[in-house]
């Protein structure tokens, strides 16, 4: 199963959110297959968009969260907070998260464990900066985001992760990694998930690609084994491209199954 995330980002307000989801749905509807899809809106706009999704098969995340469960963060939500509102997926570590705010994998850390503590599913982001990537220094640094942010996680049976690599010069760029890098960084994540977690079963993580997909290069990504599904910025909030990335996934699913 192909999984497709949305990350509407500071992008869209609620009454533009409603509307993609709503969008969302209707390109889902009367497909025989469907790829595991999950639209993340602002804060502000989770309970409008959770009515919309509601007995869909669309499901509901959010961008961020905080580490605690409760206490005087001025400004901050909890995973008790977005668990009321049936959020399941939360984005943790994204690359803006870490550079415009300063998230540290020690917080990122925190923030995983509590998602897991709560029952979300985390979407965990990782991913060198070009510098890195030209130092040869992608893979380490990928490892050590990873090791850090699972630091003393466990996974029980119900337990999901998802890991987005998503490389930082390919995010918001209109250049994203070649299929190629892409796939390479993938089966390099998967090795190190199962080495921090060496009783994973399969499907328990999955590896999913973010960095400037489109409903052009989306087909591209999905169709490879190691690609589990793509993290989408910019393009999951224009719908005729949104519509292409879900047709691709089904596409891809289609194929799998006819084999
Ligand atoms: P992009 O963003 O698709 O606009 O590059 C991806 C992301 O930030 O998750």
């Amino acid at each position: 199963m192909k999984t497709v995330i949305g990350n509407w980002k500071m992008n869209v307000g609620t009454r533009e959110s409603v509307a993609l989801a709503r969008g969302t749905i209707l390109a889902l509807r009367g497909k025989k297959v469907i790829p595991e899809v999950v639209v993340c809106p602002p804060f502000v706009a989770l309970s409008e968009v959770r009515k919309v999704v509601a007995r869909s098969h669309v499901g509901l995340g959010a961008q961020n969260m905080h580490g605690e469960e409760q206490g005087a963060f001025t400004g901050e939500i909890s995973s008790r907070m977005l668990v009321e509102l049936d959020v399941t997926h939360v984005i943790l570590g994204h690359s803006e998260r870490r550079h415009e705010f300063g998230e540290t994998d020690e917080m990122v850390n925190k923030k995983v464990l509590r998602a897991l503590e709560a029952g979300l599913v985390p979407i965990v982001c990782v991913g060198e900066t070009s510098e890195e990537r030209e130092k040869g220094e992608a893979k380490s640094v990928v490892e050590g985001q990873l090791r850090k942010a699972f630091a003393e996680a466990r996974l029980r049976g119900k337990t999901f992760v998802l890991v987005a690599y998503e490389p930082v010069w390919a995010i918001g760029t209109g250049s994203p990694a070649t299929v190629s890098d892409a796939v390479e960084m993938h089966e390099f994540v998967l090795g190190i998930m199962k080495d921090i977690f060496p009783s994973m079963k399969n499907g328990q993580i999955k590896v999913l690609y973010g960095g400037s997909v489109d409903g052009e290069d989306a087909y591209g990504f999905l169709r490879e084994d190691a690609v589990d599904g793509v993290l989408v910025g910019g393009a999951s909030i224009k719908p005729t491209q949104l519509n292409e990335i879900l047709a691709a996934a089904i596409d891809v699913i289609e194929g799998q199954q006819a084999e």
